[in-house]
């Protein structure tokens, strides 16, 4: 006969979901999520421009890179709180900005933004959110910030600017690699569209992922880009989808910069900085932040890891302003590593989508919570107590 605790064990073990079970680590959440996505959809978040040599690189940067632990520090107790723009975060892991969220779970953008908020850290909203920045807004997410890009209708990024600020988003990100629009083979190959229209090969992949699409089936005639619909007039998604390359301005300069800062008075943060000279010239034009960022892999191909264009940046800014990394986050110690380079905090992208796909805002909470624990562990085991001890005297090359 078994023992009576471990009968108890067995039934608790029960209560936890199977998904929760399997997804030990950001890379299991990816399994599970490609097991409940459609393939297009989760190709669309998980592909990268032409060969994806970027996407494979940022993640493979990290393991060029070693931990140099000093365990007799005493490090009982840990503290994984940073402080950005005067906000306190109770984790230097925020939500980075990922548009179409609500493909992967109905109102996929306040159930991440609720997670984010709960974990105690920030959400950063998209420009091609399913619904409008006033909505997440509305949700209560708090820390928030607004991504941007620059438009060939100047009045129409002032709009954005305007529009967070009046719906009190915290912070304005400009994103500037995404001038033109990647080449994303993946798609061309799944003929990935905005909406998702169903063919006969499509919908009998469709019935595999049964929980997806019942969820799904009534959202997705209601997925668009909801920051656009009043602006353009254009309600259908397809049409918004195909002028957005003719809706942003591949002219964008310094300049546009400058606009901005004018228009937002928060603080301002230029998302997808790879080369020292352009932090530099952010800061003398009174940028806030910087996020060293090649767009996950998503933009040009052959661009290097964001986490080894990282220390040039932060030499650059000689911590004037806070660096911010985003690309490849997929474990703890690639959090540690990168603050150890002189960022303040990372961002992720794929990692909460896979856990909104698989769980919607549990799943998101769960992804969190997964660095937390990593963040946590390796802390603990590297002799540190708070997030401000990690340097580069952390670090050693392979
Ligand atoms: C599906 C998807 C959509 C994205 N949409 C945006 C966007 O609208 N604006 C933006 O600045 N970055 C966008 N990104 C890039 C992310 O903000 C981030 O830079 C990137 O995902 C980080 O890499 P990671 O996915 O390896 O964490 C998107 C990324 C993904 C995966």
């Amino acid at each position: 006969m078994r023992p009576k605790r471990a009968k108890h064990f067995e039934a608790m073990s029960e209560l936890v979901p199977a998904w929760r079970r399997r997804t030990f680590s950001i890379a299991a959440l990816r399994r599970e999520a490609q097991r409940v996505l459609p393939r297009p959809i989760f190709d669309f978040a998980d592909g990268g421009a032409e060969d994806e040599r970027t996407l494979h690189r940022n993640e493979a940067a990290f393991s060029e890179l070693s931990l140099v632990p000093r365990p007799l520090r005493g490090s009982a107790e840990r503290d994984l709180s940073v402080e950005l723009f005067g906000k306190s975060l109770r984790l230097p892991v925020l939500i980075g900005p990922t548009g179409l969220a609500g493909l992967f779970w109905p109102g996929g953008e306040c159930a991440t933004a609720r997670a984010a908020s709960a974990a105690g850290t920030i959400y950063c909203a998209s420009h091609a959110s399913v619904v409008p920045l006033e909505t997440i807004a509305a949700c209560g997410a708090s820390p928030r910030w607004m991504q941007v890009f620059v438009y060939r209708d100047r009045g129409f990024t002032r709009d954005f600017a305007e529009r967070a600020a009046a719906a009190e988003f915290d912070a304005l990100v400009l994103t500037i690699d995404n001038q033109l629009t990647g080449n994303r083979e993946r798609d061309l190959r799944n003929g990935f569209t905005i909406p998702p229209r169903f063919g006969p090969i499509a919908l009998a992949g469709m019935a595999l992922k049964f929980g997806w699409f019942i969820r799904m089936r009534h959202e997705l005639r209601r997925v668009t880009f909801g920051n656009y619909v009043d602006r353009l007039g254009a309600s259908d998604i397809g049409t918004i989808a195909q002028r957005m390359p003719s809706l942003l301005d591949p002219s964008l300069s310094w300049r546009d910069v400058d606009a901005l800062r004018n228009w937002w008075r928060g603080p301002l943060l230029l998302k997808g900085v790879l080369h020292p000279e352009d932090a530099k010239e952010a800061l003398a034009r009174g940028v806030d932040g910087i996020i060293v960022s090649n767009h996950g892999g998503r933009q040009l191909d052959g661009a290097v890891a964001s986490v080894a264009a990282l220390p040039a940046v932060v030499e650059a800014v000689a911590g004037r302003i806070p660096v911010l990394l985003d690309g490849g986050i997929r474990r703890g110690a690639d959090v540690i590593i990168a603050l150890a380079l002189g960022a303040r905090a990372c961002l992720i992208g794929r990692p909460h989508l896979w856990g909104l796909a698989v769980a919607g805002e549990v799943g998101v909470t769960h992804a969190l919570e997964l660095f937390r624990r990593e963040i946590d562990r390796v802390m603990g085991l590297c002799g540190i107590t708070r997030i401000a001890e990690i340097g580069p005297d952390l670090l050693m090359r392979r």
